[in-house]
């Protein structure tokens, strides 16, 4: 099928209907500026599925007055020219006018405690700005699977909970981060960085696997790893804010007090520069056997 940049929901809501007979659909929510991470999530997708949609739109409901909605990167015919050499079939590109028709939007997915932690505690509409596009995009696109970023951990959460509480037809598929040879986990807004913030940038993922190696030394208690991860942010003169260390259970996202269980969360937000870097690594205890 050759790929089809669709703006319109009627028309998106037609193309999907012609692709029902060829067999499942997969789905790829993105805001653009598309990079190796957002690629795997296409590949998986074309692995796994007849026909492959994905999305660019970059949604202002997630974004505070203060944040960088207008200036946040773009480039549409670069990202349609790489969704098209992964293979994909179907690109929803709306304009937020036909994401967020007039009347003003008033009914609204509001996650709870899940979203109140974490990302959510200095942002706290985010998630239910989150929340609201990708249930909107569900019902546009139809999807049998969507697939999501573990390098968003919380908001891979947030997703898998509102499918759970709110019945969401199709299945979600979590892939794993996508992360440069130094470690530093791809993102869009990584071209933020200034050459010497790039360089000091990595010491996210450092601290992230000093959490995972005291882990495999034995030493599981959750205080311990915070502390541990806090140390390495702080050893970087160019970290100049640590927004949240934390080891939390990776469903709930409550922090954890005695010690982490095999397959919880540790995750950072870090300012370098003016530049918030995310990032978070599911801990292993291969000697605690999934206790
Ligand atoms: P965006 O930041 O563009 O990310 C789109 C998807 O790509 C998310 O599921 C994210 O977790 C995944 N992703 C980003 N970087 C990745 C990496 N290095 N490795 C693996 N996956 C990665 O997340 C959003 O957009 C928006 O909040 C959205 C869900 C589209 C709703 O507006």
């Amino acid at each position: 099928m050759p790929l089809r940049v669709i703006t319109t929901i009627a028309e998106f809501r037609r193309a999907r209907e012609d692709a029902r007979a060829a067999g499942t659909l997969g789905f790829v929510p993105t805001m653009g500026y598309l990079h190796a991470g957002h690629i795997s999530l296409v590949d998986r997708a074309r692995a796994e599925n007849a026909v492959v949609a994905a999305s660019i739109f970059v949604n202002p409901a997630q974004f505070a007055p203060n944040e960088d909605f207008g200036a946040y990167p773009r480039d549409p015919e670069r990202d349609v020219a790489l969704l098209e050499a992964a293979g994909c079939d179907l690109v929803f590109h709306p304009s937020p006018e036909e994401m967020y028709p007039p009347p003003e939007q008033d009914v609204y997915v509001t996650p709870g405690d899940i979203a109140a932690r974490l990302e959510g505690a200095a942002r706290p509409l985010f998630f239910r700005g989150v929340a609201t596009v990708v249930l909107k995009l569900l019902n546009i696109v139809q999807p049998d699977r969507f697939y999501f970023g573990q390098k968003d951990g919380q908001q891979a959460a947030v997703i898998r909970r509102m499918a759970h509480d709110l019945n969401v037809p199709g299945a979600l598929v979590v892939c794993p981060t996508v992360r440069e040879p130094d470690g530093l986990a791809m993102a869009s807004r990584n071209v933020y960085l200034s050459a010497e913030e790039r360089r000091a940038a990595p010491v996210v993922h450092r601290a992230l696997t000093a959490a995972q190696q005291l882990c495999h030394s034995g030493e599981a208690r959750a205080d311990r790893l915070r502390e541990a991860m806090r140390d390495t942010l702080q050893a970087e003169p160019l970290v100049a804010s640590i927004d949240y260390v934390s080891v939390a259970d990776a469903l709930t996202l409550r922090e954890i007090e005695g010690a982490a269980a095999d397959g919880a969360m540790a995750s950072t937000a870090v300012l370098i520069g003016r530049t918030r870097l995310l990032d978070n690594v599911i801990l292993t205890r291969p000697e605690a056997g999934g206790e």
